[in-house]
């Protein structure tokens, strides 16, 4: 961690709770408090900049790293994460600034005081933080697995962790939040794509973390579910440069990261009921849910099998069955 970064969050924190103004069709995240991790670019400053204008108030965390999550800037106002929060200010809302690294346990407590300090509470936690360092399995370092699989799925863990210990603790005093987590897989973590071994095993853990964190977190009024985005981000415009680039029409540009952000603020909101432990693929104005691993069909000898007669069988189980969605960038 870089040492200058001292002091992780700057601005006047808020006194108390503020009256509480209720969500309206136009504000829909009105009146809450709303956590956007890796929030200084692309898809985080998107949906940042999108909750502000629903109404929330916003803590823009971003470390500040570059693409292969090297380097990282100390606290100043010309982060990017200082940088989207003055943004929000300029439009009129409210915003606090955190350079903490999410998949490091004190600066994920950190992340959440921040909320707690600054606005007096944490209603949405968006999970999104996260970078890339794609090589084929044989040639993948050992650093390269760590570092990426460190960033998504501990960085989610803890920051879940951290907000679910105050909303546990809210819930126990009679406080019960209409609390809300929206995590942030992707299509190579549900489907596989070929060089990415490291960020689709994370993401698929993203998933999984998703459904245990919903089924766990229920009693306390938590409801968590996760998107799997296609944008055009500094991620994604290099290698898919022709299907990420926009319109020079002026025709609907679906590739805009803003257009993943609605689904975030409905997910995030107080209007989203009685949806958890789902994830959906967001991609321009198509919103699809992922059906995810369900048993198919089966075959059951009512005895132990023994391997040579095994053959037959499970050809005639795939034969009866769908075959599976092709992993990205295979064949
Ligand atoms: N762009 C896409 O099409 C696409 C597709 C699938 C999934 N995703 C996922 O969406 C999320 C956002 O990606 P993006 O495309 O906007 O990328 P991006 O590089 O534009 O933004 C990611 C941000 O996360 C920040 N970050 C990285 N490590 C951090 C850490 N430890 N703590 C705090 N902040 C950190 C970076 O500084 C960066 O600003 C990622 O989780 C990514 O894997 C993106």
């Amino acid at each position: 961690m870089d040492q200058q970064r001292a002091t992780p969050t700057e601005g006047t924190p808020t006194e108390g709770t503020p009256t509480q103004e209720a969500p309206t069709q136009d504000r829909p995240a009105a009146g809450r408090v709303v956590v956007v991790t890796g929030a200084g670019r692309g898809l985080g400053r998107a949906h940042a900049l999108a909750f502000a204008r629903a109404g929330a108030r916003v803590v823009v965390n971003d470390l500040g790293v570059a693409l292969d999550g090297a380097g990282g800037t100390a606290l100043s106002a010309e982060t990017p994460a200082g940088q989207v929060a003055a943004e929000i200010r300029a439009m009129g809302g409210e915003a606090a600034v955190s350079t903490d690294d999410v998949a490091d346990s004190q600066g994920a407590a950190r992340l959440v005081r921040t909320a707690l300090e600054h606005f007096g509470g944490l209603d949405t936690l968006v999970n999104n933080a996260g970078y890339l360092r794609d090589r084929m399995l044989v040639n993948l370092e050992e650093d390269d697995w760590d570092a990426v699989v460190r960033v998504h799925l501990k960085g989610h863990f803890l920051t879940m962790k951290h907000a679910a210990g105050y909303w546990r603790a809210e819930s126990k005093a009679g406080r019960t939040r209409r609390a809300r987590i929206v995590n942030t897989s992707s299509g190579a973590g549900l489907l596989g794509a070929v060089g990415q071994g490291n960020y689709a095993a994370a993401k698929a853990g993203v998933a999984a973390l998703t459904l245990v964190a919903a089924a766990e977190f229920g009693r306390y009024g938590v409801q968590v579910n996760a998107v799997a985005p296609a944008a055009r981000t500094r991620m994604t415009e290099r290698t898919f440069a022709a299907r990420m680039a926009a319109p020079a029409d002026g025709s609907f540009d679906a590739m805009a990261p803003e257009n993943v952000s609605p689904l975030v603020v409905h997910l995030g909101s107080d209007a989203c009921e009685g949806v958890t432990g789902r994830v959906f693929e967001a991609e321009g104005g198509r919103i699809t849910l992922m059906d995810g691993w369900r048993r198919g069909a089966h075959i059951d000898k009512g005895a132990r099998w023994e391997p040579a007669e095994l053959a037959a069988p499970l050809q005639g189980l795939l034969h009866r069955s769908p075959d599976p969605e092709p992993v990205y960038g295979a064949g």
